[in-house]
């Protein structure tokens, strides 16, 4: 295949091989950029249903623009071949990740599990479910950024896969208990899914792990899920429940969109959490420059107007309670930049951390300070809004 052109694309190099066939990188010849060629497995490109099937799903994908979902470019058909052609990504899917690195840290693994949840929100407003969300599907870029692959290629396969020689047992670790049934997907079928990655991402183990597919897929129905706090005690309470919520066995019972799911790991990470010990190294020198300068570009916040009235520098216990109001909607400004902040901070810290093999470097370390900075004043409005809050 190496070196063979399809239509505008040619083939260089094989970089996997999945259910469905082989993945290779390949270029655009005519705009001259990387691109990524899945090409359909013999055996698959033979079937004329199939192949017209996945070509209606290709369609359906190619509208899915978003900066968490892996774009579109083409379906190509070619002497018995069928290919489709990507965006070819630069970095690695959590697979490899959770081979090479085991689990990830807490606020690392939810800022995953968000950005996957932009991308599957995006997808649900437009009706469309991926149902086959696993951590060979969902690739962090070189620049921290999560994309979703794979949308509606296992709608078009409908359990059609081949198996190759030592494939692992992947396919029903993320499997939801109505996919297992048999019964129609919906959304709550993605937040199963997710949830079941983000499970494994926190603890380097999916729940249901077994010798036979068969007794996973029993304990997908019937085996609620086992809690990891006794395991992993640095995680925040709110973000098992979380978890736990996700894999409810009755989609009623599970999070009703990727919005709620998200939103939920957000109020359940919040600055009273404690802290993300594995990834904020305590950083020994003295900043010697101030946090506005140091902090890269991408991450500095404008100098808030009202900066002369943070509440931060001047709190106001004895404010009249008419005021509280005001104060209220200050702090809860100030607080929204600072998740926000906290939010790409985490990001490009793991970003960084993965890209260097935790040995970090010194923007690393200014991140890392700017991080507990925010952690810092995140709880000190935590405090103010419930001194506010209380009278
Ligand atoms: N757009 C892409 N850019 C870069 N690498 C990719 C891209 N798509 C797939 N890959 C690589 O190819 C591998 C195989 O992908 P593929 O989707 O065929 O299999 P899978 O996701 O492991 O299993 P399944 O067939 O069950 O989805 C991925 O694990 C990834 O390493
Ligand atoms: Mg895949």
């Amino acid at each position: 295949m190496i070196g063979t052109e399809i239509g505008a694309y040619r083939i260089l190099e094989q970089i996997g091989q999945g259910g469905m066939g082989v993945v290779y990188r390949g270029i655009d010849t005519g705009l001259d950029r990387p691109v990524a060629i899945k090409v359909l497995a013999p055996e698959l490109a033979v079937n004329a249903e199939l192949v017209e099937r996945f070509r209606q799903e290709a369609r359906v994908q190619a509208r899915l623009i978003h900066t968490n979902i892996a774009t579109l470019f083409a379906f190509l058909q070619s002497a018995g071949q069928c290919v489709i052609v990507m965006e070819f990504l630069e970095g690695q899917t959590l697979e490899q990740l959770l081979e090479s690195r085991g689990k990830i840290p807490w606020r690392g693994a939810v800022t995953l599990a968000r950005q996957a949840l932009l991308g599957l929100g995006f997808a649900h407003a437009q009706g469309i479910v991926h149902r086959d969300i696993k951590p060979s599907n969902l690739a962090l870029t070189n620049s921290g950024i999560l994309k979703i692959l794979d949308f509606g290629l296992a709608k078009a396969l409908g359990g059609q896969k081949i198996t190759t020689t030592g494939q692992r047992m992947g396919t029903v670790r993320y499997m939801s208990p109505e996919q297992i049934r048999g019964e129609t997907v919906d959304r709550a079928t993605d937040i199963y899914s997710l949830g079941i990655t983000l499970y494994e991402l926190l603890t380097g183990q999916a729940p249901f792990v077994a010798d036979s597919e068969f007794d996973v897929m029993s304990a997908h129905v019937h085996t609620p899920a086992p809690g990891f706090l006794d395991r992993e005690p640095d995680i925040p309470a709110g973000i098992e429940e979380c978890v736990l919520k996700a894999l409810a066995k009755k989609r009623a019972d599970r999070f009703q969109s990727a919005e709620d799911f998200s939103e939920a790991l957000e109020a359940a990470s919040r600055p009273d959490a404690p802290p993300d010990v594995p990834l904020v190294k305590k950083a020994g020198k003295k900043r010697i420059v101030e946090p506005a300068t140091t902090a890269p570009p991408s991450i500095r916040e404008p100098a808030p107007e009202d900066a002369s009235e943070s509440p931060l520098t001047e709190p106001q216990p004895q404010a009249p309670a008419a005021s509280d109001a005001a104060t209220r909607a200050t702090l809860a400004k100030r607080k929204q930049q600072l998740l926000d902040e906290q939010h790409i901070l985490t990001r490009e810290i793991l970003a960084r951390w993965l890209n260097s093999r935790g040995r970090g470097g010194e923007e690393w370390e200014e991140l890392q300070l700017r991080s507990e900075e925010v952690r810092e004043e995140l709880a000190e409005i935590a405090k103010q809004e419930k001194a506010h809050g209380e009278r």
